[in-house]
């Protein structure tokens, strides 16, 4: 086999066989085939696709590229929950020690912040002395011990999604469903999980800008992992505004401290009551996702989540200060603010734009390599739909480097659109996927119905 004929086979609009695609990844693993040659692979599936056989294919040759966990020593129910990357997304760490509290098993592997989008593991590091590298065998001792554990993809875990992943993020081939679904999929399932919820992102933030491009991924994902029989749910939320007022490392996971206290913002709680609902389901906790939900409810009131999350934090030798004192973290040396030009309602925040801001004030990276100043973001004064007067504060800016926060000023202030009349309100959860259809959500009955 040759590299070159199976570029050309794939830039031509043919399918590849389970052959080719194995000779393909392992060639590029073990540095037999170069970059560039992978490279013009990836760029044709851009453009040609994959079949649904093929990516199954392709998915189980990068979960079989490394180890894959055998977690059934571990008694419980396993299931995880993977974003397809946001603003402000800091759903994992509410939603890992939520579920873990009302009895499900949690091996989470999460990323790191890359272009405008942040990253769980970024987060997590900005507490002081967390541990995100565990060991295969401290991570199956911390699952046996309480039940959760938040990690990075280690070496052994799907080494071939590591190594594509980055070239792919340096070629332009990341926005690319076939090969998404891959990537997503074959690092769950090394995982050992009984059951994944996917948070597929639609909107101007997402990894997709075309809305119906969310909801083609959502339905690869689902299908791909029914022909591996790991029960899937994909939920498909919103991402035309950052989640929840804070953007940037520590601001996040301050916000996450304080919804998992039961005082975050009401968008972020809404989207992780959601998902965390659907996995009690998959696990048979709940029969149905509104008893899910009241379960979900009484552990952030009742103070289980947040103890849940204190032991994460013990347990992966993180500072414990912080997360009881939220205040005690130091500040990022300066701050600025920008104010309303006008009287009206906040009717679009630039999404993307708020990423980009808060990346070159220091929270975010060019290259998975960059390092990352958990102290810098953006805080949202206002979201869409608030009301505002002129001069009133639209946001607040952070970061270690004055000229910076200067040069962001008024990018950051017209990331903020202020109109005269109300605006009729845009859904924050949209639609349920999963093999048996699609069904769209209902805010009033906080429920998802057929059409
Ligand atoms: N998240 C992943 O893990 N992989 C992708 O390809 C895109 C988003």
């Amino acid at each position: 086999m040759n590299p070159v004929d199976l570029i050309t086979k794939k830039r031509d609009g043919q399918a590849l066989t389970a052959d080719e695609l194995q000779f393909l990844v392992s060639g590029y693993v073990q540095d037999n085939i170069p970059d560039y040659q992978l490279s013009a692979f990836l760029m044709a599936v851009y453009f040609s696709g994959m079949t649904a056989d093929e990516t199954a294919i392709f998915t189980q040759i990068m979960r079989d590229s490394g180890r894959v966990l055998e977690l059934s020593a571990i008694s419980g129910f396993k299931a995880d929950k993977h974003s397809t990357g946001g603003v402000g997304d800091k759903v994992s760490l509410v939603l890992a020690p939520l579920v873990a509290s009302a009895g499900l098993v949690v091996p989470m592997i999460s990323g790191r912040a890359l272009g405008h989008t942040g990253g769980t593991l970024d987060k997590l590091e900005s507490i002081p002395n967390f541990r995100t590298d565990l060991t295969i065998s401290e991570l199956t001792n911390q699952l046996q011990k309480i039940g959760v554990a938040l990690i990075g993809q280690t070496d052994d875990l799907c080494p071939a999604d590591k190594k594509i992943y980055a070239l792919r993020d340096a070629t332009g081939t990341v926005q690319v469903i076939p090969l998404i679904t891959a990537s997503i999929l074959s690092k769950k399932m090394a995982a050992g999980i009984d059951a994944l919820v996917l948070d597929v992102k639609a909107g101007k933030g997402a990894i997709f800008k075309d809305q119906e491009k969310a909801w083609q991924l959502a339905r690869m994902l689902v299908n791909t992992a029914a022909q591996f029989q790991l029960k899937t749910t994909a939920i498909i939320t919103s991402m035309q505004q950052p989640l929840g007022n804070a953007v940037g490392n520590w601001l996040e996971a301050k916000e996450a401290i304080e919804t998992l206290n039961g005082n975050g913002p009401a968008d972020l709680a809404e989207v992780t009551l959601t998902l965390g609902a659907q996995m009690l389901v998959h696990g048979r906790i709940s029969e149905n996702l509104s008893d899910a939900r009241a379960i979900l409810k009484s552990k952030l009131e009742n103070g289980d989540a947040f103890n849940k999350f204190v032991e994460i934090v013990e347990a992966q030798g993180g500072d414990l200060t912080v997360i009881r004192e939220p205040h005690s973290y130091p500040a990022a040396k300066h701050y600025s603010v920008v104010k309303s030009p006008a009287d009206g309602v906040i009717s679009d925040i630039l999404c993307r734009e708020i990423g980009k801001i808060s990346m070159e004030l220091g929270a975010g990276r060019n290259a998975v390599t960059d390092p990352v100043d958990y102290t810098s973001g953006i805080y949202l004064n206002k979201k869409v739909g608030d009301r505002v007067s002129s001069g009133d504060i639209l946001a607040t800016a952070f970061s270690n480097e004055p000229e910076v926060l200067k040069k962001n000023e008024s990018r950051l202030q017209k990331a903020f659109k202020v109109m005269d009349d109300e605006i009729e309100p845009e859904p924050l959860i949209y639609a349920l996927i999963d093999t048996s259809g699609e069904r769209k959500w209902d805010p009033n009955l906080q429920d998802f119905t057929s059409p």
